[in-house]
């Protein structure tokens, strides 16, 4: 615990650091309780900052062994020591060096920030503050340094000792037993990108050759045995490479590029300069056990995690405020590279999805923040959807209102100027703005406003003079601490069909040449002139923005956009919008319209005959009905749970029942002979048969199971196999259900990450039995508290992925997470915080759950010595 109580840090409150570490030469002896770390910092005041001040080191839970000042060892009286900073009071006005040993316990480190062990591997987490936990430093990231790294240790307690850059020496101690690495790194990096790795890893390699003609060693490391099973993450590098060069003309700088997996970790994977550490989950994959989205996933997270040596490494931020403009920045050009690999409308629709499931709820929840945040208690909670994937609708906005090419250049400027700096969102924006002769400053109100806005369109025909007029209204819901808002800049892609689906060709002076209309006021009309006959008007193509739409078309307009429509993105929409509003209203009125449904299964049924085969993937995603968070978030007050998943699955019931003829012949027509492959085709097809799976077992459980079954016995790849099991867990139960949970479990025995699907997939089964289960699987010897996947997979899931049970009524979901908050606070705040997120929700709920939900987090909040994570995100859900 740090002793004192987080401090409210602000935007508006930045000052540059009164000193500088140009360089810093770490000598790490690695131990499993007591590892010794010499930092020698070559320190100076920043002439930016002030002068005749003491300088004041952060730490955290860190205890001095010694300090010494250009060599010699320091009185008491002129420093102050304690776990969370140390204080030079009278430093000296011109360069120094300070050498300070500090000694830590990576094995009893819990928290998985700083230096720990994970199965026994030495490995280091800094980023935001863990660079502080290992030594006392300026730990920001407007600090700039040079390191030199050695690392020593036992052979064989280390074998492979990594560090960040290049290695340029190795050497032997007593008599071989012991051995030591030197890593130098030459770029300047903030602390948060310090990383070290040892222990007994294997190795797959290969040479990548840049644009330039530079030879890099590539290497990802595993635990022994795994090799086979990272050949996928190291195939995703090399794309990444060359996609990042051809794409944004970024050539990797240094000789030497590693990937570390570790089973311990809290977050997805961290881009540490050239040597990222991953969870193995988004390194490790094998056709018997990763499914095609794990396939997804790793392709995303490695390249996401390999574009942050230009934004993030090689451009850092100067302080956390600033953390979308590489985490924003990067996921856009993550789902970039996702899109041109594989297929861009299906990308896109996921993209939303997750959006909207995420962000959204986020936005509209006691959580919501700026995608630039002006204040914070605690900054590891402000790793957020808001940053990370409205961040990147920001970026893909700018775009679209520049255009394509001052995009491009706008990119290269800000390569060029901000190259080895340590940036800010204005600074970004500047290169924009210079690159398109564009005034942007409207355009930033997105960073620094929070909520979703609302977009209201609605159209009118006139026949007389054969116009047509889209009025636009947008306003922005309230957010915690911003009670009103400005409109915001919206760009919306839109075009208008005729009755058969055929773009109309009518003319409007106001929408750009790629079919953009900028909003930028309230409300706004456009008209177009030259239009024959009352056309269907599709807005908001590709989701232009990230905002909540809503437009007066009627089912049968929506019907043809479905058909017809020339963007894929508004298609597959359509069918959403028709279902959202299906199950929206019988969820509030109780009456279920049984014709709208039908003619949605018609509709679908139509669309399924003439391209389901062609395009498999984005028929899967036509299919899906909208989530039971999101049609929650559409209902937005009194919410209850059971019945919005009543409804929902009546109308699966449905769709299923109409389609099963097709869906049973579309399973034939889709199976794929031959080996396993996890390209996006295969995958395609595979989606889509397991949609006709979950879809005809939905509508005749009975009927379905033998299918079950029998996929599930000769399935030759996982997503096959899991598949087959989720629709026995969720949808036809029975005896089979658990008899193939316990060949599963068995059958999985040794693979943890396997063993993560299976716990999750129990925790989501929507029955009142579940919290038993629940349990019940934390006496599984699998099941580990210390481990972040095993938490997330068992109670993380359980508390995001399985509204009936984390919402029951009797409150029993919420009392059973905040105590599952509580119990992992006092080892591993980060992860306990995360979870506490999930009751973001609570006030919309019905009464009798707000009570339930309010009673549990008070309970928490009333808790003695809550870490800062989780203090700070009670405190905000509560406020
Ligand atoms: N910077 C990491 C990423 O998004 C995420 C991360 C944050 C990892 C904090 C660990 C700790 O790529
Ligand atoms: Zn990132």
């Amino acid at each position: 615990m740090r002793t004192d109580t987080p401090q409210t840090v602000r935007l508006e409150e930045y000052r540059p650091s009164d000193f500088l570490i140009p360089r810093i030469a770490l000598d790490i002896v690695l131990a499993p309780r007591e590892t010794r770390v010499r930092a020698t910092l070559s320190l100076e005041p920043n002439p930016a900052g002030r002068a005749g001040v003491p300088l004041v080191l952060d730490g955290d839970e860190l205890a001095l062994v010694s300090i010494a000042l250009d060599g010699a060892p320091l009185p008491e009286s002129a420093y102050e020591a304690g776990p969370d900073r140390l204080i030079l009071r009278e430093p000296p006005a011109r360069p120094f060096t300070l050498a300070i040993e500090t000694q830590v316990d990576p094995t009893g480190n819990t928290k998985l920030m700083g230096l720990y062990r994970s199965q026994g591997v030495y490995c280091t987490q800094c980023e935001a503050e863990g660079f502080r936990r290992i030594t006392y430093f300026l730990d920001r990231p407007d600090v700039l340094s040079v390191y030199e790294t050695r690392i020593e240790a036992a052979r064989a307690d280390a074998p492979v000792l990594l560090g960040n850059g290049n290695l340029v020496e190795t050497g032997e101690l007593a008599g071989g037993e012991r051995h030591y690495v030197v890593w130098h790194d030459p770029h300047p990096k903030p602390s948060y990108l310090f990383a070290l790795v040892g222990g007994a890893l294997a190795r797959i390699g290969s040479t990548f050759t840049t644009a330039s003609g530079r030879a890099v060693a590539l290497g990802v490391y595993v635990e022994p045995g795994k090799e086979e099973r990272a050949t996928y993450a190291l195939d995703a590098l090399e794309r990444s490479m060359r996609w990042d060069e051809r794409v944004f003309g970024r050539e990797y700088d240094l000789d030497v590029f590693n990937i570390v997996a570790v089973s311990d970790f809290n977050m997805g994977a961290m881009e540490n300069k050239g040597l990222n550490i991953f969870n193995d989950k988004y390194v490790l994959a094998s056709p018997e056990t990763a499914t095609d989205a794990d396939y997804g996933h790793i392709e995303a997270i490695i390249a996401h995690e390999y574009f942050h040596n230009w934004t993030g490494n090689r451009i850092t931020c100067r302080d956390w405020f600033q953390l979308c403009l590489k985490e924003g920045l990067t996921v856009f050009r993550d789902q970039e590279f996702s899109s041109d690999e594989r297929s861009r409308p299906v990308q896109r629709i996921g993209q939303v999805r997750a959006l909207r499931a995420r962000q959204f709820t986020e936005d509209a929840g006691p959580l919501a923040h700026p995608v630039r945040p002006s204040a914070y208690r605690e900054i590891n909670n402000f790793y957020t959807a808001t940053v990370y994937e409205k961040g990147a609708e920001v970026i893909r906005m700018l775009k679209t209102l520049i255009g394509p090419d001052a995009f491009a250049r706008g990119m290269d400027l800000f390569f060029e100027r901000c190259d080895n700096t340590a940036a800010t969102v204005e600074d970004f924006l500047a290169c924009f703005a210079e690159a398109s002769g564009r005034d942007l400053s409207a355009f930033a109100l997105w960073y620094s406003q929070a909520g979703t806005p609302r977009l209201a369109v609605t159209g009118l025909y006139d026949s007389q003079a054969q116009t047509y007029r889209l009025d636009f209204a947008q306003s922005t819901p309230a957010t915690p601490g911003q009670p009103t808002k400005a409109p915001v800049v919206v760009p919306i892609r839109l075009g208008l069909v005729d009755a058969d689906g055929a773009p109309v060709a009518a003319r409007c002076e106001r929408l750009d040449a790629h079919g953009v209309f900028v909003l930028a006021e309230a409300s706004d009309s456009l008209v177009f002139e030259n239009v024959p006959a009352p056309p269907v008007p599709s807005v908001l193509r590709g989701f232009s923005a990230p905002v909540r739409l809503s437009l007066d078309l009627s089912d049968s307009d929506l019907l043809v956009l479905l058909r017809h429509d020339e963007d894929p993105f508004n298609r597959w929409q359509a069918g959403q919008t028709i279902a959202t509003r299906l199950l929206v209203r019988a969820s509030v009125s109780g009456t279920f319209c049984e014709e709208a449904a039908e003619a949605l299964a018609g509709a679908l049924d139509a669309f399924l005959a003439a391209e389901g085969e062609a395009d498999p993937a984005f028929a899967a995603q036509v299919l899906a009905v909208p989530g039971e968070t999101e049609i929650a978030q559409e209902i937005g007050e009194n919410v209850d749970p059971d019945v919005i998943h009543r409804v929902r699955d009546r109308l699966r019931a449905r769709i299923g029942a109409r389609l099963a003829p097709r869906l049973a012949a579309l399973r034939e027509a889709l199976e794929t002979p031959g080996p396993y492959s996890p390209d996006a085709r295969s995958a395609g097809r595979r989606a889509l048969r397991n949609a006709a799976l979950d879809y005809l077992a939905v509508a005749d459980p009975e009927a379905a199971r033998p299918l079950v079954v029998a996929q599930y016995e000769a399935a030759d790849n996982m997503t096959d196999r899991f598949a087959a099991l989720s629709v026995a867990a969720l949808v036809t139960g029975g005896d089979e259900r658990e008899r193939l949970l316990a060949s599963f479990r068995q059958r999985y025995a040794g693979e943890p990450l396997v063993l993560d699907k299976w716990f999750a997939l129990q925790a989501s089964i929507p029955e009142d039995g579940t919290l038993a289960r629940i349990e019940a699987l934390r006496g599984d010897e699998a099941f580990s508290m210390a481990n972040p996947n095993r938490v997330r997979s068992l109670i993380g899931t359980f508390a995001l992925a399985n509204p009936t049970r984390f919402h029951a009524a009797d409150g029993a979901g919420y009392r059973f997470v905040a105590d599952a908050v509580t119990t992992l606070d006092r080892t591993n705040p980060q992860v306990a915080a995360r979870l506490l997120t999930a009751f973001n929700t609570w006030r919309s709920m019905e009464p009798g759950r707000r009570n339930a939900a309010r009673e549990a987090l008070v309970g928490i909040a009333e808790r003695p010595s809550l870490s800062p994570d989780v203090g700070d995100i009670v405190g905000r859900t509560l406020e």
